[in-house]
């Protein structure tokens, strides 16, 4: 089970759409490779490169947070760092068979997607309404290829 991209979970910020769909993507990833039952040292790795990126992600976001001024940044953050600390105690369970990388996809695909029409969605709202600018936002029309920038 993993999440389908789709229009509704676009923000119309290139930095922070182009991170979200490569999170889904390695939740796919981790998906096949659960599927097509590869060995459980490969799913590890498949799962810590989806729990780094994330927390890339997160660090990404709160510093695009910060340079535009956006007014819920603390709780925004603590909301990551929830997160993060919730997948370690799954990756340790996982370690000891106490729970399955099936459990830790279904949790981040239901965690992402709530996260991100609720959450996110006020940071692109608030960049819609104030026209604040993160540094170098040229650079993302330059180097993102997403909906908004297509030419
Ligand atoms: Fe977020
Ligand atoms: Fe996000």
């Amino acid at each position: 089970m993993y999440i389908q991209w789709k229009e509704s979970l676009e923000l119309h910020n290139d930095l922070i759409d182009t991170q979200h769909r490569i999170i889904v993507l390695l939740c796919r990833k981790l998906d096949i490779a659960i599927k097509t039952q590869e060995s459980e040292q490969t799913v590890r790795w498949v799962m810590l490169e989806l729990k780094k990126f994330v927390e890339f992600h997160f660090l990404s976001e709160e510093n695009l947070m910060h340079e535009i001024g956006y007014p819920d940044v603390d709780n925004h953050t603590l909301i990551h760092t929830d997160l993060l600390h919730q997948l370690d105690l799954m990756l340790a369970k996982i370690s000891r068979h106490r729970e399955f990388p099936e459990d830790l996809l279904y949790f981040l695909n239901q965690w992402v997607v709530n996260h991100l029409v609720s959450e996110d969605m006020k940071i692109a709202n608030f960049i819609k309404n104030t026209g604040r600018e993160p540094i170098g936002k040229n650079l993302y029309a330059e180097y993102l290829h997403t909906s908004d920038n297509a030419d």
